[in-house]
C-alpha cells in the first residue's frame, strides 16, 4: 500500500519524507489555508520534497474553468495530479485532463457508484472520505470495500482506490485488509503506525542489558 502525506504544511512533509515511507501528498483548498501561504508556491515546493503525485485542487466549479485552472496547475510539475470534485463537470474536467495525460483524483466520493463514475472517466486516483461518513454514523470503511469489489470485477479499470479522510491507524489496517491502493494520512496518524508500547519497552530492556555487558558495536 502506498501512503500519501495528507497536509500542506511543507515542514511536516519534509520530516515525514525523510523516513522513506511516503510516496505521494494530497492537499486541499482547506489545507492550503491552513497552511496560510501561497498556493503555487506550497505546492511546488511540496515536488521538490517528494517524488510522487502530489495532488493539487481546482476551486472553479464549472467545466471550461476548472479545465483552465487544471492545465495551469499541471504546469508546476510532471508530479502534479489535479484533484477535481465528483461532480458532473468535475467528471468531465477529469476525462479532458485525463485525456492529456495528467494524472487525475476525483476527491469527495461518498458512493460506490459515484467511484465508478470516476474510474469510467479515467480518474487517477478516486478518493473515498471515510472520517466525513463515520461522523455521521455511516461505515465509511464499507464504501471502501464496495469500491475495491467493484473495480476489482473489471480490470480494465485503472483507477487506485485512495483512502481519505483518515482519522486513525485503524483506518489504515482496515484498508490495508482489503487492498486499497493507498492512503492519504495526517501526519499524526502516519507518526502513530510506528509505536507501540511493547517496541518501547522491549528496547529499554534489550539497552539496559547490553549496557551491562560493557560493549559497543562500534
Ligand atoms: C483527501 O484528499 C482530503 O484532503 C482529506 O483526506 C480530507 O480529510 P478530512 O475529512 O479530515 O478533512
Amino acid at each position: 500500500m502506498k501512503f500519501f502525506v495528507d497536509t500542506a504544511d511543507v515542514d511536516a512533509i519534509r520530516d515525514l519524507a525523510d523516513t522513506g515511507l511516503v510516496d505521494g501528498v494530497t492537499t486541499n483548498p482547506s489545507l492550503i489555508a491552513k497552511s496560510g501561504r501561497d498556493f503555487v508556491e506550497v505546492v511546488k515546493e511540496i515536488c521538490d520534497i517528494v517524488d510522487g503525485p502530489i495532488s493539487a485542487e481546482v476551486t472553479a466549479t464549472a467545466y471550461d474553468e476548472m479545465v483552465a485552472e487544471g492545465r495551469k496547475l499541471a504546469k508546476i510539475h510532471d508530479n502534479i495530479t489535479v484533484k477535481v470534485p465528483l461532480t458532473r463537470d468535475g467528471l468531465k474536467t477529469c476525462k479532458s485532463l485525463s485525456e492529456e495525460g495528467t494524472m487525475v483524483n476525483v476527491t469527495l466520493c461518498f458512493s460506490a457508484n459515484q467511484a465508478l463514475l470516476a474510474a469510467k472517466a479515467g480518474a487517477t486516483f478516486i478518493s473515498p472520505f471515510v472520517g466525513r461518513l463515520d461522523d455521521i454514523a455511516m461505515d465509511g470503511m464499507q464504501l471502501i470495500s464496495d469500491i475495491v469489489e467493484v473495480y476489482d470485477n473489471y480490470p480494465a479499470l485503472m483507477t487506485e482506490v485512495l483512502v481519505a479522510s483518515v482519522r486513525s491507524p485503524m483506518h489504515v489496517l482496515e484498508a490495508a485488509k482489503m487492498g486499497a491502493d493507498v492512503c492519504t494520512l495526517p501526519p499524526d496518524v502516519l507518526l502513530a503506525l510506528f509505536n507501540h508500547p511493547l517496541t518501547d519497552k522491549g528496547l529499554e530492556a534489550f539497552l539496559a542489558d547490553w549496557q551491562k555487558t560493557g560493549q559497543s558495536i562500534l
